[in-house]
């Protein structure tokens, strides 16, 4: 039998569609509707990716234009001994800007200045210390003069030991709070009049775990301080021409990431942890940590210059941004955590975290 006779069966006596035609006709506007929607998708993606596209590519043409005089600029920055100040301050010191980089040992201070210009000038500074801050005032005062400190760059932090909030001792928390939270404030307090003379920047590092608070306890609330002060201040000095920035680099290695060392801190701090406290954790436990955690740390980006560039950019940029995420773990994991609900994060974390000795 042919398709006609069957369309022809199908309708009823009085003439009205059968079942097949109702199916046929559903079909046809079914995927007319669908081809129509298809089309209307697809238009919509095309201008939501050239809107995108064109956003980048005006913030990339705005971001380009570069503050002029660099040469007769001052930037100072903390802990120059190592890390990511260190390499800013040649970094800085290579593109001709006058740098007064702080370091904390005079040896650190030493070998800086052995691989720099004789433009680069450097002093010794302990954050923690309040005549200390004020003799690096001083200081700087006495060379920038009328012209003010263009930039500041609070970068000197600590982390170590990484542990569970439990295992610390206030010995043990209480400089990361006072070098990472209470020295930047008091360090950018002491020397915003500076800053303020010459309209420059204040670039604060912060971290991704300034964002995110998955572990490092202290640390992390360190930064989360540091993300709150840096905000408000942003908004506090903007009418006197001073930017503030924030730089919240991923996993990097630096003296303060390297792994013997950290374990080696780790393992102090467990080691004098409360009887009652190791017992509900478990050794078991402490060692799956510290195996974790050095695993993790081996994995650190070596390329630091993915945040000197970043601290570069905004205090050179005429349109420097307030945020700077650095690193492809910063930007592709704990950029997405940081916008998930709370209680999917906290799963995640149960799952790789592992169960201590006594869990409920
Ligand atoms: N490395 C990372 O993965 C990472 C990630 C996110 C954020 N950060 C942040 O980046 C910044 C720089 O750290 P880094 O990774 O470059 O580590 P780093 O190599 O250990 O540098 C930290 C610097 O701070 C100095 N410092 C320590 N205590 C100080 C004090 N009381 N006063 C003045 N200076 C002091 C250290 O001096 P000594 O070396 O002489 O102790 C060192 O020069 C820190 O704020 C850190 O929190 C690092």
């Amino acid at each position: 039998m042919g398709l006609k006779e069957d369309r022809r069966l199908s309708r009823n006596p009085r003439g009205l569609p059968g079942q097949t035609e109702i199916a046929e006709g559903l079909a046809l506007s079914l995927s007319s509707v669908l081809s129509s929607q298809t089309g209307h998708s697809l238009i919509m993606w095309f201008y939501l990716v050239t809107l995108v596209s064109l956003y980048h590519l005006l913030r990339w043409y705005r971001e380009r234009k570069v503050v002029s005089h660099l040469q007769d600029k001052y930037v100072f920055i903390t802990g120059c001994d190592s890390g990511f100040g260190n390499l800013l301050a040649r970094q800085l010191d290579r593109r001709g800007m006058r740098v007064l980089a702080a370091c904390l040992t005079e040896e650190g201070a030493e070998q800086l200045r052995s691989k720099t210009s004789d433009r680069l000038e450097t002093v010794i500074l302990d954050v923690t210390k309040t005549e200390s801050i004020v003799a690096a005032t001083q200081w700087v005062k006495k060379r920038v003069g009328d012209k003010g400190l263009w930039g500041l760059v609070n970068n000197a932090g600590v982390v170590q030991p990484f542990a569970y909030l439990e295992w610390y001792r206030p010995e043990d928390y209480m400089p990361i709070f006072q070098v990472n939270l209470i020295g930047v404030t008091q360090v950018t307090l002491s020397m915003l009049f500076l800053v303020k003379k010459a309209r420059g920047r204040i670039v604060n590092v912060s971290s991704v775990l300034g964002r995110v608070a998955l572990f490092g306890g202290f640390y992390s609330s360190s930064k989360y301080g540091i993300e709150a002060f840096s905000d408000v201040l942003r908004r506090e000095i903007k009418d006197f021409g001073v930017k503030v920035s924030i730089i919240e680099p991923g996993s990097f290695s630096t003296r303060m990431t390297d792994p013997e060392l950290s374990i080696e801190r780790t393992k102090k701090a467990w080691d004098a942890a409360p009887e009652h406290v190791k017992e509900s954790y478990g050794q078991q436990f402490f060692d799956n940590f510290c195996s974790t955690t050095k695993r993790e740390l081996m994995r650190c980006s070596t390329n630091l210059s993915l945040v000197t560039d970043c601290m570069e950019h905004a205090l050179t940029s005429a349109h420097p941004r307030t945020r700077y995420l650095a690193g492809w773990d910063a930007r592709f994991i704990f950029l997405p955590l940081s916008y998930l609900p709370t209680s999917l994060v906290d799963y995640l974390f149960a799952i790789f975290r592992g169960k201590p000795a006594q869990a409920a």
